[in-house]
């Protein structure tokens, strides 16, 4: 298979969007590492803004509310901890209850609209590998190499278990599937940037990939896209 639009660009941008717990977090924080490049993890900054709303008491359908609050946090990542006004919450912001706050608050236009230019500060030298929902179709639509990375729900399902076990979450896989499901039907239904595979984004299904063998098929195809560029 070949890789979806190469564009030459500025600055490179590996846009990497897909459902919950299909592992491109994993894949795109390697694919940066392997490259040098800075790494966003887009789904964190709704995450940390559902949350911030939290803490300040402001309900999750206050939209206007939600705006304000999106320009005024402060939000720094380092490594894959998280600081929302200068406290770690790298933690608290992962649960399943975080998740579907954030996906709740992302279905709000205006909020998407208020974050865009957060998420687009990430593009910096020598290059970003962002991952997402709308990565390659309204944050970076210019992306040097736009995938779009799924797994199927009961594979998301064992991944996200596992994850939550090793943390010394309690996990049940019945709810897990549930929950996926919901999030996949809401973040794909909604009308502001739904989630779906864009034309130009290459299809990656992990189903029965390692890790490692994702990570190598990305490398490639954005070496594959390189090299065509120069030719
Ligand atoms: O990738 P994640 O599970 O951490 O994202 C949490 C929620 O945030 C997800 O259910 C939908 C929303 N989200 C979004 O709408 N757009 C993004 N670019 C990233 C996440």
């Amino acid at each position: 298979m070949s890789a979806g639009n190469i564009a030459s660009s500025p600055l490179p941008v590996i846009a990497i969007d897909g459902p919950s717990a299909s592992g491109k977090g994993t894949v795109a924080a390697l694919v940066a590492c392997e490259l040098g490049f800075h790494y966003l993890d887009s789904g964190a900054i709704y995450r940390a803004t559902a949350h911030a709303a939290r803490q300040g008491g402001i309900a999750l359908e206050d939209e206007a509310g939600l705006v304000e609050l999106a320009h005024r946090i402060e939000l720094r990542f380092d490594g894959v901890e998280v600081y929302l006004n200068g406290a770690a919450v790298g933690d608290v912001i992962r649960t399943e209850e975080a998740g579907r706050a954030a996906s709740s608050i992302a279905a709000r236009p205006a909020l998407r609209a208020a974050l865009l230019q957060r998420q687009r500060a990430f593009r910096q030298p020598p290059g970003l590998v962002s991952d997402g929902r709308d990565m390659g179709s309204v944050v970076f639509p210019d992306a040097t190499l736009k995938v779009y990375l799924t797994a199927s729900a009961e594979e998301r399902a064992q991944r996200r278990y596992k994850q939550l076990i090793e943390k010394g979450f309690d996990a049940n896989l019945t709810d897990l599937l549930q929950d996926l499901r919901d999030r996949d039907t809401r973040d794909a239904a909604r009308a502001a940037a739904p989630l779906r595979q864009s034309a130009d984004a290459a299809l990656l299904d992990t189903t029965s990939l390692t890790i490692a063998q994702a990570v190598a098929r990305v490398l490639r195809w954005y070496r594959e896209g390189l090299d065509q560029a120069a030719t």
